[in-house]
């Protein structure tokens, strides 16, 4: 079933060049962005975002990391694209990514992930909602 996932280039890839390199990868793997925008999220926007790591012991240092600088935000579409996606972008702690995958190549530790990936067709669509109104999705 053709279906969406939501992402984030986030600020450490922003900062190194490497979005160009993200979106040819994402392209590659079959995706079709179908909303997309560059922004730079305040702290309160950041910590609505992530509120559901609230109580996480790495909340604090998470929301400053996600609003020192620019991301690209994007809604993407595929077949299994949840799942695709995150396979795609390998595990959330780089030094456990497989090889080939974008947190391989580009993300430098476990908070400083590079990208972020829906972990569910019901968060994607509650993530891509918080990015984009229904005008701004294709
Ligand atoms: P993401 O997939 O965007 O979802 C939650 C984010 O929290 C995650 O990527 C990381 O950026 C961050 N994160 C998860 N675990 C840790 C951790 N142990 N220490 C610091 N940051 C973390």
């Amino acid at each position: 079933m053709t279906n969406r996932t939501f992402t984030m280039i986030k600020p450490d890839a922003t900062e190194k060049g490497h979005t160009g390199g993200i979106l040819k990868m994402i392209n590659d793997a079959g995706f079709r962005i179908v909303a997309m925008k560059m922004t730079h999220l305040s702290s309160e926007k950041a910590g609505q975002f992530y509120n559901v790591h609230k109580e996480r012991p790495f909340y604090s240092e998470l929301v400053s990391f996600m609003s020192r600088g620019p991301i690209t935000a994007a809604i993407l579409e595929k077949e299994n694209a949840v799942e695709d996606f995150r396979k795609l972008i390998g595990a959330t702690n780089p030094a456990q990514a497989d090889e080939g995958t974008i947190r391989k190549l580009y993300a430098a530790s476990i908070g400083e992930n590079a990208v972020h990936g829906s972990d569910s067709d019901e968060n994607a669509a509650i993530e891509g909602d918080f990015f984009f109104s229904r005008l701004e999705q294709f």
